[in-house]
């Protein structure tokens, strides 16, 4: 690497709009090579329907690993090349290509520093690749329980004191892992966590899933890099531009040996991994530093015009910088729109549906009482009046049908969404749940039993509950409502939820 200083600036514009993969890509693709190796498609040679819809370009740079465009598993060329432009670009010490988004990223850098028997310090709104990593690693989680809206109904972020007092609680914590953004926006103040978990030797973890475009604008959150985590594990492909599964592990620490780091990836790591995916990174990574300002700026403006006119809609209101006065929340992404629709008397898994159904909206996610729509660098201002008028509409006709809609929903909810904030008891470590000689009782039979599977509604796949834990009334409750709601439910091995997997007496 040439020199890479966490705290430069981005280094020099004209560098970071070269694209070293991306161009190689397309020099490559446009030799007239016979091709004898993998893919078998020779580029656009061999299955017509494909040229047809990704078009021949497409086809023609999905190509193998070789000398001269480098092994992703062994840099040394032109991925290597890339890779530290986007480690500059993100402040980092070094950057790696995940092609299996983020999930793979969170396995990887909890894997490559997790023992086990370990503890984990973590919030318990971490996604499921979190608590995944832990059965692969067979660390121990200690859960902190993340500060809780009971009016939005979701999870918040992390308050600098319950991280410290569980600290104190637990002086063997070997990491701490974290959310830089929740799903919804919410950031916590991550540089002083970062400060008091190091003079702990304790390391931070970040999992910025939602947060690959924040380095790029000064009025959104800062980055995990910038604030001095250890490593973070970055979906490119969610806010940053690149194809779907296209993301990156983040390294900036004395403590976690590079080389080392790569070895885990490539346990994890397809030996295939894709140039389509790696490329995109390469491009997304150029476009958000050369063009990233004006667009994110476009973008925030868009959001904060949609937020104005949304809260003009009977039912409807959208709630960015107002959680900045929540505890555990410092910063707040406002480019994330989580527009609560209790007041409509329906849930938000409703307003998700008819969105798509009847006007051709897809937003982000719908849960029990709000929607989350994404405004990114691609998000037009027809896509966002289109929005507006939707929700106006919807706002309308549901209006008129009130007395017969879910009108007990808000009374149900503020029962059941109290469970959010029971932090589980965790009886045995999650690798071992996951391992043990497992049973299937039905719900009601499985009270106090020690759940061996993971169960959730996706997205935003958080686990409800996750193997290890104690199955209590209020979890199936809390589950049964989700299925009433007609939640998308998954990761249990009984689709229809009437059983669920324990761990056998
Ligand atoms: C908070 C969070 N972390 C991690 C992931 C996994 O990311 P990916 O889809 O890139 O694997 C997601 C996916 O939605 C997520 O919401």
């Amino acid at each position: 690497m040439k020199g890479i200083n966490v705290n430069l600036q981005f280094e020099s514009i004209s560098q970071q709009e070269q694209t070293p993969l991306l161009q190689s890509l397309i020099e490559y693709s446009n030799r007239d090579i016979a091709c004898f190796d993998v893919p078998g498609h020779v580029r656009n040679q061999g299955v017509e329907i494909l040229n047809y819809f990704f078009g021949e370009s497409v086809m023609r740079i999905d190509i193998n690993s070789s000398p001269y465009m480098d092994n992703v598993s062994n840099p040394c060329g032109v991925i290597k090349e890339a890779q530290e432009l986007l480690a500059k670009a993100y402040k980092a010490d070094r950057a790696f290509f995940i092609t299996n988004g983020t999930t793979q990223g969170i396995h990887a850098m909890m894997l490559s520093v997790i023992n086990e028997g370990d503890k984990v310090l973590l919030p318990r709104n971490v996604h499921k690749s979190a608590i995944n990593a832990l059965i692969f690693s067979g660390g121990v989680p200690v859960y902190i329980q993340p500060e809780y809206d009971d009016d939005l109904g979701i999870s918040l972020n992390l308050s600098v004191e319950c991280v410290r007092k569980s600290l104190e609680e637990n002086e063997d914590v070997k990491v701490l892992f974290l959310l830089n953004p929740t799903y919804y926006g919410a950031c916590t103040d991550l540089k002083e966590i970062v400060k008091i978990c190091h003079e702990r030797n304790v390391l931070v973890l970040v999992d910025e899933a939602h947060g690959a475009h924040f380095p790029f604008y000064d009025k959104l959150p800062p980055s995990a890099m910038e604030c001095g985590a250890d490593m973070s594990a970055v979906s490119i492909h969610k806010t940053g531009g690149a194809l779907t599964q296209a993301s990156a592990l983040l390294l900036n620490s004395k403590n976690i040996e590079g080389d080392k780091l790569l070895q885990t990836i490539n346990m994890l790591q397809s030996t295939s991994a894709s140039y389509l995916l790696m490329a995109s990174i390469d491009g997304a990574r150029s476009n958000l530093v050369t063009k990233g300002e004006v667009k994110l700026s476009k973008a925030l403006n868009l959001a904060r015009y949609a937020k104005a006119k949304i809260n003009k809609i009977p039912g409807m209101r959208v709630v960015s910088d107002e959680l900045l006065h929540k505890t555990g929340v410092y910063f707040v992404d406002e480019t994330k729109l989580c527009i609560n629709v209790k007041g409509l008397g329906i849930s938000g898994y409703k307003v998700y549906e008819l969105l798509y159904k009847d006007f051709s909206v897809q937003v982000e996610l719908g849960d029990m009482y709000n929607i989350l729509a994404l405004v990114s660098i691609g998000t037009t201002k027809e896509d966002i009046d289109k929005l507006i008028k939707s929700l106006s509409v919807i706002s309308k006709s549901e209006a008129l049908g009130h007395e017969n809609k879910d009108l007990n929903l808000s009374k149900d909810l503020s029962n059941n969404m109290s469970i959010r904030q029971i932090t589980p008891i965790v009886a045995i470590s999650p690798r071992n749940a996951f391992y043990s000689k497992k049973e299937e009782v039905t719900l009601d039979k499985s009270i106090g039993r020690i759940c061996a599977e993971c169960i959730m509604a996706y997205p935003p796949g958080i686990p409800i509950i996750s193997p290890g834990e104690v199955i209590t009334k209020e979890i199936l409750d809390y589950i049964k409502l989700l299925k009433q709601n007609n939640a998308y439910m998954t990761d249990m091995k009984d689709k229809d939820l009437k059983n669920i997997l324990v761990v056998k007496k």
